[in-house]
């Protein structure tokens, strides 16, 4: 595919405030006159919110770890192909909460399922498409669970496993210092943000000059 816009992702543990985050920079970049798009995941469509819903939903009760990653690559895949890939393509920025590290650290690293298989799944969803930049919002876990009010079927897992997301994307981060780039979450808000812009100031500079 020929990509022209860019691809910024925003991930982390549990209560680290991707979304506010997301919302502001989406804001922040608009009023410089930038075409942006941003949505989440899973969601951002019609079949990815009724997906979001049963992952979240204590309802659905335990899920085969397997049928849980498959859900995750389902809504990922109807987003890219109706949403995402299409925005970038006529050249907007695109900033995504929640990607495939999501996949890789809650149900590979974290989950049930191996690594291998979160891999090779997510290169037949994805293709090659790889988000230009990533910024992981960092802080400790039990502050950021101590954020969120009614948990959901995924807050609601043990202390352990969210122990574990974090670590999850540290190391991540350190293996793709290039790509990834993590801000501390457990500042001002203001702070977060502006720690945010500056992380992507090289691939928004890269875009300006096209
Ligand atoms: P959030 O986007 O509102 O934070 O909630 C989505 C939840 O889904 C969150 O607990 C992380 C989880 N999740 C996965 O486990 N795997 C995935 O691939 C994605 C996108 C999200």
């Amino acid at each position: 595919m020929r990509k022209q816009g860019i691809f910024i992702t925003l991930e982390g543990p549990e209560g680290a405030g991707k979304s506010t985050q997301g919302r502001r920079l989406t804001g922040w970049l608009r009023r410089r006159g930038m075409r942006v798009l941003f949505t989440r995941e899973p969601g951002g469509t019609r079949v990815g919110q009724k997906l979001r819903r049963i992952l979240l939903d204590h309802r659905s009760g335990k899920l085969d770890p397997l049928v849980e990653l498959c859900l995750y690559e389902a809504s990922r895949k109807i987003l890219m192909d109706q949403v995402i890939r299409p925005a970038l393509r006529s050249g907007r920025i695109v900033i995504l909460d929640r990607f495939q590290d999501s996949t890789w650290v809650y149900q590979g690293w974290a989950g049930g399922c191996g690594l291998k298989l979160v891999e090779e799944l997510g290169r037949a969803v994805m293709g090659d498409l790889a988000p230009d930049r990533t910024i992981v919002l960092d802080l400790p876990v039990k502050k950021g669970l101590a954020r969120v009010r009614h948990p959901n079927r995924m807050e609601a897992k043990p202390l352990a496993f969210h122990e574990k997301v974090r670590q999850g994307y540290l190391t991540l981060a350190r293996r793709q210092p290039q790509r990834i780039r993590v801000v501390r979450a457990d500042q001002p808000p203001a702070k977060v943000q502006q720690e945010i812009r500056k992380a992507i100031q090289d691939v928004l500079e890269k875009y300006r000059r096209k």
